[in-house]
């Protein structure tokens, strides 16, 4: 018979560990087990805590799962009241409010905290001697709906506080939103289940977060961000800038935005404001503009309040993304691969900050599942550089006039045959390099920036090369001089010069860079990447099966088959001898791959020990983390990767809490020393 002290013991060192895991799947976005491993310990956990329910905590990861459903949400009111933030849409607006500051400070610069502004739902939670107790929607910013059930079943929300003595009551924070990738994967299912996709993350994450049944919530992604702190009571640590609250977060494994950081003056504020606009497309969630709030809270404090907003805070909004417009015509382009594209040609809209005149419709399931006609008043959706897209049509203004789109059944260049296989949403030419449309994008394709870089090769250039019959293939290039292009439109001696010598620079490039310019269907950046860098050479990459391709890491079935057709075909072959002939060279790797660290939560990772650990000696956490690959330094800086924090820990404890390193306990280091295999499963 075991005695109860000890699966208490073997409870909390499962929840300790499945805590652990978490943090680093959905907060540091770097799984450290493989997903097989963590399902047996949380099916232990169950199993366990099937037996023993009177063990069972609250702050216990099998209590994420959803709970039976609500009939209504209770009203929960907001000891310090939420309030919102005043806006600003352009450079005047911000200097106008560092100006505001300063004069209302009386200094003449002032540091800011400043932080992307999250398109998602703001919520509450507050954590309980440590625990978290209650969370609640913002509402009308001082009574809020009680939907802690739901905000317990978001993964990166910690269901404890790491490492304080933690009494009384602490409030975090922050926004609820969805990522990207998780809205499209969300939007994918509704679509398969024949219900409405969601219009965009925001909705999608709205939708999730208020759900009367918990169980609903648990099985959308939600993702929350911690941006600052509420009521909070003594026992806390005391803050002196809102950096420091950020930094606090990030140490007791609250997700926080990388981007958050400090800026000084209007200046300051505007280089950020530009340098966050160009990285928008690339982040992995959605936001609308940024945030700046004075960063010292004493100067908060001075500042205070007008009416609902703060005076030491504001939002620097972006342009709108959508905006609605007149569906003129829907015309037909001819991809690289044959792929015919309806595009909208749009009476001319301001979007995204800029002057949009056609837009992807995608493909011909895309016109029918949007019920778009021709003549349509349509919201067209422009996202940073992304290409601009027909979202919806407003069937409330459609016009007498307004026709269907029908997708022709011949290319509109070659007058081949056009046909859309069983299972594919695209329709194709068939006219293969017979067609000059697919001729010229494959020139263009393999010209451009990412691949072989060739400056110079635009548009109108490939049209008149193709059209007159320089050039049939990418090959065709390598031998063209300057008197066959001075003689094109447009293109005096110079410039022909200067596209001649740019095409010989081309020539010496890089392995991923060439597999990336054939052009192989599926063959992205990434993949060319992962071929170059598995296979290392091209001849051995030309003679794989599709088998053998589907060994490499990122190379599912239908990208294998793609590229062993594309090698198979006799006409690329030729074509890549004739590149090769002509000179085309690159660097052979001279060190094959280096295998994956053994323990990647450990090796290359700097770790620094403070405090006195209950069951190892310093020393032999030290050797232990060694042996793993792993450093340990003697001091804390932004370059570390976790602080280990024992009882009484010193100034070195401090330090992270002031950086933001995540702490971890001697439980937790134990377990980054267990792991010895990589999660590399990528089909989650
Ligand atoms: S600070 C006193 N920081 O924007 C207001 N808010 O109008 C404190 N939001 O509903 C808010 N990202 O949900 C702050 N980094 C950020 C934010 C942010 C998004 C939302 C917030 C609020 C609205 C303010």
């Amino acid at each position: 018979m075991v005695s109860e002290k000890t699966i208490e013991e073997r409870l909390k060192e499962l929840r300790t560990a499945i805590a652990l895991y978490d943090f680093h799947y959905y907060v540091q976005d770097a799984p450290i087990i493989p997903d097989a491993e963590y399902d047996a310990l949380f099916r232990s956990l169950q199993q366990l805590e099937q037996q023993y329910p009177q063990l069972i905590t609250p702050d216990s990861p099998t209590q994420r799962v959803g709970a039976p459903p609500l009939k209504a949400f209770a009203q929960l009111p907001h000891q310090t009241p939420m309030l919102s933030l005043a806006n600003a849409f352009s450079e005047d607006e911000v200097t106008a409010f560092d100006r505001r500051i300063r004069e209302a400070l009386g200094v003449d610069q002032v540091e800011y905290a400043v932080e992307p502004k999250f398109d998602g739902l703001a919520v509450s939670l507050v954590y309980e001697n440590g625990i978290l107790a209650k969370g609640a929607t913002r509402g009308d910013g001082y009574t809020g709906e009680d939907i802690t059930l739901n905000l317990r079943t978001i993964p990166s929300i910690p269901l404890r506080l790491q490492t304080l003595p933690a009494t009384g009551l602490f409030e975090v924070r922050g926004e609820v939103i969805m990522l990207k990738t998780d809205f499209e994967h969300l939007n994918e299912q509704q679509r398969k289940h024949d219900e409405k996709p969601f219009v965009n993350p925001r909705n999608a994450a709205a939708g999730s977060l208020r759900q009367l049944d918990s169980c609903i919530t648990a099985s959308r992604r939600l993702t929350f961000f911690a941006y600052g702190i509420g009521t909070y009571h003594a026992g806390q640590p005391v803050f002196s800038a809102h950096s420091e609250i950020l930094a606090y977060l990030a140490s007791q494994q609250f997700l926080v935005s990388q981007q958050s950081r400090t800026a000084t003056g209007a200046g300051g504020l505007l280089a950020y404001y530009r340098e966050i606009s160009t990285l928008r497309p690339s982040l992995p969630y959605e936001i609308d503009g940024v945030v700046y709030k004075v960063n010292d809270l004493g100067q908060q404090e001075t500042l205070g309040y007008i009416s609902r907003a703060p005076r030491f805070a504001i939002a620097h909004k972006f342009p709108a993304q959508e905006a609605s417009t007149e569906l003129l015509a829907i015309e037909i382009q001819v991809g690289r691969t044959g792929a015919l594209t309806p595009v909208a040609r749009l009476a001319p809209v301001f979007v995204g900050g800029v002057t949009v005149t056609s837009a992807t419709l995608h493909n011909e399931d895309e016109v029918q599942r949007k019920q778009i006609m021709i003549g349509d008043t349509v919201i067209v959706r422009r996202a940073g550089d992304v290409i601009p897209e027909v979202v919806a049509a407003i069937p409330e203004r459609r016009s007498a006039h307004a026709r269907p789109f029908i997708m022709p059944g011949h290319c509109p260049v070659c007058g081949s045959k056009a046909v859309r296989l069983p299972d594919e949403a695209v329709t194709r030419c068939t006219g293969g390099l017979y067609c000059p449309a697919q001729r010229k994008q494959a020139v263009l394709h393999f010209a451009s920036r990412r691949a072989m870089d060739i400056d110079g090769l635009g548009e109108k250039l490939a049209d008149q090369l193709i059209d007159r019959g320089l050039v049939h293939t990418p090959a065709d290039l390598y031998r063209l001089n300057v008197g066959t292009l001075a003689g094109l439109e447009r293109m005096a001696e110079k410039s022909a010069h200067n596209l001649v010598t740019a095409i010989e620079h081309s020539k010496h490039t890089t392995l991923p860079r060439f597999i990336y310019a054939l052009g192989i269907r599926h063959v992205g950046e990434a993949t060319a990447k992962a071929l170059a860098g598995q296979t290392g050479d091209l001849d051995h990459l030309m003679n794989m099966d599709a088998g053998q391709l589907q060994q490499i890491p990122d190379v599912g079935p239908v990208v294998a088959q793609s590229i062993a057709d594309f090698f198979s075909e006799a006409h690329n072959r030729e074509v890549i001898g004739q590149l090769l002939n002509s000179g085309l060279q690159w660097q052979k790797p001279d060190h094959p791959r280096q295998l994956l660290p053994a323990n990647p939560a450990v090796s290359g990772k700097t770790f620094v020990l403070t405090g006195t650990l209950p069951a190892m000696t310093r020393d032999q956490a030290k050797s232990r983390i060694e042996q793993q690959g792993g450093k340990v330094t003697g001091s804390v800086s932004s370059a570390t990767s976790y602080v280990i924090a024992g009882s009484d820990p010193g100034s070195k404890y401090t330090k992270a809490v002031e950086l933001g390193i995540p702490v971890l306990d001697e439980n937790q280091l134990l377990l980054l020393l267990q792991i010895n295999s990589a999660d590399k499963s990528e089909d989650s």
